[in-house]
């Protein structure tokens, strides 16, 4: 069998590390070289057998995207048998289908770009929909499901008579999985966004959740919105303590502080964005996918 390499994309080092160990291959570290203009370098060695690039693409999201396929083009050029990139938060992936008109589905943008750039396949971590996975045609694409890491989280934190709320109906499948390994109630809330302005409204549930812990789960937390809409409209019906879960922290300005401030006691979320509410880590999840992809032998 080829040699696997893991290559650390410069916004995911510390998972990168984490993953190679896992999979007791060898890690590269690309050096950086970020020029006044904005523009990125990097500088690694020519990596033979399958290549694994991780990197989350995060802010600057663009930028990241970029790194990603500079990598992968690399080391498709340098002569790799495979070039696999594991990008659990995986920009783009709500810009799934042009919601006002005039707009375009960018996701099948980045899944032609990395099809260009030499991948052959990617990983990725709670992708947003199907309709994004499906845009992947000419790349294979996983999405590995945070959902059992976060549950078995959440079973260590004692909360008291639990409810699993989505703050939308495209959750629905996410929560259940949730409240399917606590054991515990459900809740989705009725949410809508104003296209133009962004703005979130939720309408008051009818469940009676007075007393109750609450945990909201959701895919990403980007400006907040969502998460505070959910809790001020939970606060209102007399819940308990509520924490919120999500795969991808974006947290993005004040998200982190007005989120306190409407209520919530605590963010967990999973090391797919590093920031200090990462307790959940990914790297044993996608490094068994990997396992059973390159090394069929192994689990
Ligand atoms: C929406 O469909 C997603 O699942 C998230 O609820 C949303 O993207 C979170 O964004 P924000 O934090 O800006 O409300």
């Amino acid at each position: 069998m080829l040699p696997i390499t893991v290559l650390a994309g410069p916004a995911s080092v510390d998972l990168a590390s984490r993953i190679s160990k896992e999979l007791k291959a060898d890690l590269i570290v690309p050096e950086l070289r970020v020029f006044a203009d904005g523009e990125s370098k990097l500088r690694f060695p020519a990596v033979k057998g399958t290549c694994i690039i991780v990197q989350s693409t995060y802010p600057p999201a663009d930028t990241h995207v970029l790194q990603v396929m500079m990598m992968a083009r690399k080391c498709a050029d340098d002569g790799a048998s495979e070039v696999c990139a594991v990008v659990p938060y995986l920009a783009y992936a709500r810009q799934d289908r042009p919601f006002l008109e005039g707009e375009y589905a960018t996701i099948s943008l980045i899944a032609r770009l990395f099809a260009a750039s030499g991948i052959n396949s990617v990983i990725t971590v709670d992708m947003h929909s199907q309709l994004g996975m499906s845009q992947f045609t000419a790349v294979g694409i996983r999405s590995v499901s945070s959902i059992p890491l976060l549950a078995e989280h959440a079973k260590g934190m004692n909360l008291h008579d639990p409810i699993a709320v989505s703050p939308d109906a495209g959750g629905a499948e996410r929560v259940k999985a949730f409240a399917g390994q606590m054991n515990s109630d459900i809740l989705i809330l009725k949410k809508s966004r104003n296209r133009s302005s962004g703005e979130v409204t939720i309408e008051n549930p009818e469940m009676e959740i007075k007393g109750r812990d609450v945990v909201l789960v959701d895919d990403m937390i980007s400006s907040g919105g969502s998460i505070i809409a959910a809790t001020e409209v939970l606060r209102k019906k007399g819940a308990s303590r509520i924490y919120a879960m999500c795969a991808h922290a974006l947290l993005l300005g004040n998200a982190s502080k007005n989120i306190t401030k409407a209520g919530v006691d605590d963010i967990i979320t999973t090391n797919s964005i590093p920031n200090e509410h990462a307790k959940v880590d990914l790297s044993r999840s996608i490094a068994e996918v990997l396992r059973s992809r390159y090394n069929p032998g192994f689990s």
